[in-house]
């Protein structure tokens, strides 16, 4: 896989990786500091693929800071060089598993939207457990956005419908299931305009979407990033997997 087609990439300064992260038991890290205005509102793209929809809509919000997460290096390498070369100042990318990132390093509250568009399907029975939704992770989502944040989805995977269907009605609790409204620089016709949804426009597939509103959650549904970072370093309930971070490609350093 090589989406560059043996370009030479380089990521500058807008492409982050884990070496830039503090280790995981070290307390939350707050990525809104990476940006030159940190107190502007902050959006997350969780599987940024070629960074098509963010360097499309960042121009569009210059006032907002994103942060693009993606775990393929090769992915990850193309989005930020795409980023650099247009010097999109409110844009970075980081090479890491987005749902680690989210458990393990982001402070409660700070999130304004997450966006999660295509998000790969994992089919097979024995592998709905890989999927980026999961009960835990709406948790977590739920934890790092803040009041009335969002987590907006599309698919058009039948399969992967259902279960954010499934996940949604299960954490009503957390969310409120609403409709989906196009980003600004989607066009006509189209969703929200990534390099997937233009592919799978090509064949005629369909999509589905919709958009969880974060509800302010009763007290015991709710966790913090202090106690699941303190947990994980007494070694008590909850620890980084390491499967997880060992199917990180090659991180090369900047
Ligand atoms: C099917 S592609 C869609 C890319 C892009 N969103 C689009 O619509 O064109 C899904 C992407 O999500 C990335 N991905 C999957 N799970 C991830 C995770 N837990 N953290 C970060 N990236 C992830 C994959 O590497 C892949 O590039």
């Amino acid at each position: 896989m090589d989406p560059a087609r043996g370009k030479i990439l380089d990521v500058g300064t807008f492409g982050l990786n884990q070496s830039h992260l503090p280790a995981h038991d070290a307390g939350p890290f707050d990525p809104r500091n990476l940006f030159a205005s940190p107190k502007n509102s902050f959006e997350m793209e969780i599987g940024t693929g070629k960074g098509t929809f963010l360097v499309q809509q960042a121009v569009r919000q210059p006032d907002t800071n994103f942060l693009g997460i993606e775990w393929t290096a090769e992915f990850w390498r193309y989005a930020a060089d795409r980023v650099r070369r247009r010097e999109l100042a409110n844009i970075r990318v980081l090479h890491t598993d987005a749902t680690e990132f989210c458990r393990y390093w982001l402070p409660d509250e700070i999130v304004t939207v997450i966006h999660l568009y295509f998000s790969d399907p994992w089919p097979k029975t024995r592998h709905n457990k890989r999927r980026v939704v999961q009960d835990e992770t709406l948790r977590h989502f739920h934890r790092v956005l803040k009041p009335g944040g969002e987590l907006r989805l599309v698919t058009d995977h039948v399969e992967l419908w259902k279960w954010y269907q499934e996940h949604a009605h299960r954490n009503a609790n957390l969310f409120d299931i609403k409709p989906f409204l196009s980003p600004e620089s989607a066009r006509e016709g189209e969703m929200v305009g990534t390099n997937f949804e233009r592919k799978f426009a090509r064949e005629g597939r369909p999509f589905m979407a919709m958009t969880l509103v974060k509800r302010q959650a009763p007290m015991a549904a709710r966790m913090s990033s202090q106690s699941s970072s303190q947990s994980a370093a007494n070694g008590s309930s909850i620890q980084p997997n390491p499967r997880s971070f060992s199917r990180l490609p090659d991180p090369s350093p900047l």
